[in-house]
């Protein structure tokens, strides 16, 4: 068949292009706002794997997320070619840095938490596309230099005009930069309809979005008034960890699964995200979070919506998300007395993780000796649509767990009939489905097979793919892949505002009603340990059963 011409690739585009922008207008746009996705064909989204050229500024750099993830993650974009020739990268904190103290401050850094080898000169080559401007986030002072800067490495570093704001600060200077970004014309709204002056400007915007759905619908109401939808990126990273996107690839790119993905043949879904460690350094943020906020309302409602939603048309922006929001939309909200069963919560005290002792959370450094902050969460949700109803997905994370795994456990129904009960298997475990999203990366599909032999004996057995053996590993840090695509202009990984929105609706009466009930029930389980008894009794009440994954 030959090649479709590039006017009739082109009108393709554009078709799909519109499709985004029709699905927000037929939605009754984002939540009453009249935000539309930006052009991808303006856009350049359609590039595979190397970024646009572009200046990326990086707000509170001189914090732990530059430190640990985004300053690493670029680093080795950089040494795999994948940043754009000219990249510049400009730092803003309120420490009184020159560039060059800064690059010695930032080559310590991601000396310590890069994967890859930082000889002289590829820190040099790196080096050379790293910035610096000082000053405080309310300072209007500040945005002037930085403007000027900008300006001056559009000319130097060939970035044309193009610039990705990056809010790595605390949340409350959230509002305050991006009312700043705006006065100082340093960004510009842009949509669907309007070509931009010179060069495009988003924002990336870090969790937590606000503490509750008013204090998240201010922010992105304060965001809205300066940008577009199509300018923003809410970075949820977990969205870029390549076993989640493959949780997608798994659902939608094989035919076997996805007939059987329903409550006739699903009995429950369990969704864990242990971890090992405790708040470590994070403890003034944690404590006003605690885990329900911290890694339900994001993360866990994330593969949520992943595992639970309908077939998007193409997997790109809009289409996936609009999926996603739907399946959010459709969980019943726990509410009322109905927490008290539907939830459970806890607090780590201390015991052993991985055979070394540890402090209880209120013995951590920064943490109230009387702190009634959950570091555990259990809760039962239901999905009330046609595809899942009368199916239960359980959720739980915690801190202070026995081992750091997170995985999604797809439990499927018994065989409705066992014909092999005169032989002398009265019963066999059904199908299980593990998705592993870390550690151990993979997925793992259980069943009955015949045990060897003249009898007709059973056992279940594993089916197994591991990234390691396929792939020879599971691929590049979530941050890599996600600031690749916020340079290039693809959403699909970001979360949108109704998204965020609709999350908080789910958790605001679970921490309603947990305020209600009496603080001094909150349950300690040793640290070391799957969490307290109530979130056994939880799924027990159901005559189900936690996976010891
Ligand atoms: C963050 C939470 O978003 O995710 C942390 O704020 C948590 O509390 C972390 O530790 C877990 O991420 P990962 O990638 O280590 O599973």
């Amino acid at each position: 068949m030959s090649e479709m011409s590039s006017s009739a690739k082109a009108r393709a585009l554009a078709v799909e292009a519109q499709l985004d922008v029709d699905t927000d207008i037929l939605d009754g746009g984002l939540n009453g706002h009249e935000d539309v996705i930006v052009n991808p064909l303006r856009e350049g989204m359609f590039q595979a794997v190397t970024a646009t050229p572009c200046a990326m500024i990086i707000f509170g750099v001189s914090g732990d997320l530059t430190s640990r993830k985004l300053m690493p993650a670029l680093y080795d974009l950089a040494m795999n070619s994948r940043l754009a020739e000219g990249f510049a990268i400009v730092g803003v904190s309120r420490r009184q840095w020159t560039d060059e103290q800064f690059r010695t401050e930032m080559r310590a850094e991601v000396e310590r938490h890069s994967t890859l080898p930082v000889t002289d000169d590829r820190w040099n080559s790196f080096a050379r596309g790293l910035f610096y401007v000082g000053g405080n986030f309310d300072e209007p002072a500040m945005y002037d230099r930085l403007r000027e800067r900008l300006d001056e490495l559009d000319r130097e570093r060939r970035t044309e005009g193009n610039r990705l704001f990056y809010l790595a600060t605390p949340p409350s200077f959230y509002i305050t930069i991006v009312r700043s970004l705006g006065s100082h014309r340093l960004v510009e709204r842009q949509d669907f309809y309007t070509a931009p002056r010179s060069g495009w400007s988003r924002i990336v915007i870090e969790k937590p979005i606000g503490h509750d759905l008013a204090s998240a619908r201010e922010l992105n109401h304060a965001i809205s008034e300066v940008v577009s939808e199509g300018q923003v990126y809410r970075i949820d990273h977990y969205l870029g960890k390549e076993t989640v996107q493959n949780a997608l690839a798994f659902r939608f790119a094989n035919v076997l699964f996805e007939p059987v993905w329903n409550r006739h043949y699903v009995d429950h879904m369990q969704i864990t995200v242990a971890e090992s460690l405790g708040v470590e350094d994070r403890a003034t943020y944690y404590e006003e979070a605690g885990a329900l906020r911290d890694m339900v309302q994001s993360h866990m409602l994330q593969l949520l919506a992943i595992v639970a939603m309908e077939p998007p048309a193409v997997f790109r922006g809009n289409a996936v998300r609009d999926e996603k929001v739907k399946v959010l939309r459709s969980v019943i909200p726990p509410s009322g007395e109905a927490v008290k069963s539907l939830t459970a919560r806890g607090q780590y005290a201390a015991g052993y993780v991985e055979g070394l002792a540890v402090p209880g959370f209120r013995q951590e450094q920064f943490v109230s000796p009387s702190s009634t902050t959950e570091t555990f969460v259990a809760l039962k949700l239901q999905i009330d649509n046609w595809r899942w109803a009368d199916v239960p997905f359980y959720l739980r994370t915690g801190k202070r767990l026995p081992r750091r795994v997170s995985e999604i456990a797809i439990q499927f129904k018994k065989v409705p009939h066992l014909m092999f009960q005169a032989a002398g298997t009265r019963d066999v475990e059904p199908n299980l489905l593990t998705i592993r999203i870390q550690p151990d990366e993979g997925i793992s599909l259980r069943f009955v097979a015949k045990i060897p032999g003249t009898t007709m004996q059973l056992r279940t057995v594993r089916m197994d793919f591991a990234y390691g053996a396929a792939f020879g590993g599971a691929g590049a840090d979530a941050y890599e892949r996600l600031i690749v695509d916020a340079m290039n202009g693809d959403q699909t990984l970001f979360a949108r505002r109704d998204e965020v929105e609709t999350a908080w609706n789910l958790i605001d009466p679970i921490e309603q009603a947990w305020l209600v009930e009496e603080l001094t029930h909150l349950p300690l389980y040793e640290a070391g340990t799957w969490g307290p008894d109530k979130a056994d009794l939880l799924i027990e009440r159901d005559g189900r059963s936690w996976r010891r994954p």
